[in-house]
């Protein structure tokens, strides 16, 4: 019995050291938990670097000390304000700076289908985007360029961000402008404008003149402002609005607004430039329009958008669709005729489809 209870005891010990010896073999070596907290924050590093995330503060801190004001700027002296240059795709400006003529609009994009539509938009050469405050996706057009910025290499300067204030922020523009620049932290706002006619607008222009001077605006600009609204507005100010934001489309083309404001050196844009949503379908399907897509093998939309530039406007058509941003980009491979053009012209019914 002695004997056998030693035998046991050493049964026991044996299984003891057994299990010892086997747990030993799993526990974790000391870079273990290291590799795999690696292995769990390494997509969040990535993603940081892909959303841009991380160059938000280089981006804001670069906006402050390292983007040089002359960097956008045209370098040809003979160059005129207004002209547009088919060949680099862009417009000199009265503020010195050149401007994309052809970009994005972003009005009623939420934000992921906003940030894709903005790098969709870059990755294809497009460098204009419009947002406003009223959109409510400063932040997502933001993201948009920082993550093309990282993802494509495009330099901040080749980006053109329009943003605007909206007459609630009238009162206290300093603020407005910056929540924009907060929103937005793409380190300057290439162009900021008033969205439309309203208590205190000079005041609220005059704020953004301040930061003009200050480096952190490059241009100004006005929205839905007409000729009886320019008339009064502009001796008001001290700098010239680089551009004006209006409502132009086929059946809405303000004949005498537009020569009015481009006489002054001013830059015509046009919202809505496919009749907004809800008129697309209307004006895309007129037979005039369609007859003359057909004859040049482009889409409606490229013709309209075709007879905005051959009018020295500016166009910015909103798109959540990848494959229309990439088509309402390529409208250099041909040109409407005299004829078409006046055909187009012949359209207009001054069928206004919105007011801001
Ligand atoms: N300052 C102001 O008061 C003011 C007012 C309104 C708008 N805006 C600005 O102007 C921009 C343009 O206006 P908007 O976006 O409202 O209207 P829009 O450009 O006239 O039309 C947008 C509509 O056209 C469709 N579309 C775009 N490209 C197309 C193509 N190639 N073929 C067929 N359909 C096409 C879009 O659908 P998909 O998404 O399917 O492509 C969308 O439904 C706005 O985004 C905003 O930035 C300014």
């Amino acid at each position: 019995m002695k004997n056998a209870g030693k035998i046991i005891f050493a049964l026991l010990c044996l299984f003891m050291l057994a299990i010892l010896t086997v747990s030993c073999g799993q526990t974790p070596r000391p870079d273990a938990g290291a590799k795999k907290n690696a292995e769990t924050s390494f997509p969040e590093t990535v993603d940081e670097t892909a959303s841009g995330r991380d160059t938000v503060a280089d981006a804001s801190t670069e906006g402050e000390t390292n983007y040089s004001p002359d960097e956008g700027k045209a370098e040809d002296p003979a160059r005129k304000v207004g002209e547009f240059d088919l060949e680099e795709k862009t417009v000199l400006l009265n503020s010195g700076y050149t401007m994309p003529i052809m970009g994005l609009g972003t009005y009623s994009l939420d934000h992921d289908v906003c940030v894709n539509s903005v790098k969709a938009l870059l990755k294809n050469g497009g460098r204009l985007i419009d947002t406003a405050y009223m959109y409510g996706n400063e932040e997502a057009v933001g993201e948009g360029v920082r993550q093309a910025m990282a993802e494509y290499g495009i330099p901040r300067e080749e980006i053109f961000v329009i943003t605007k204030i909206y007459p609630s922020q009238f009162d206290d523009p300093e603020t407005a402008i910056d929540t924009a620049l907060e929103k937005l932290n793409i380190g300057y706002i290439d162009m900021m404008l008033l969205h439309h006619p309203g208590a205190n607008d000079v005041k609220a222009y005059k704020a953004m003149e301040k930061y003009v001077g200050e480096g952190k605006i490059r241009s100004l600009g006005l929205s839905n402002y007409y000729v009886k609204e320019l008339t009064e507005f502009l001796p008001q100010v001290e700098v010239t609005p680089a551009l004006v934001q209006n409502e132009i489309h086929p059946y809405y083309q303000e004949q005498d607004v537009v020569p009015f404001i481009q006489e002054k050196g001013i830059v015509v844009q046009c919202w809505y430039p496919l009749g907004g949503r809800g008129h697309t379908s209307e004006l895309l399907g007129d037979e005039t329009i369609s007859a003359i897509a057909k004859a040049h093998n482009v889409s409606s939309a490229q013709v309209i958008l075709r007879w905005d530039l051959q009018r020295g406007i500016v166009v910015i058509p909103g798109s959540s669709n990848p494959e229309h941003i990439k088509e309402n980009l390529d409208l250099f491979s041909f040109s409407l005729t005299e004829d078409e053009m006046d055909r187009i012209n012949a359209l207009d019914r001054g069928e206004k489809h919105d007011w801001y």
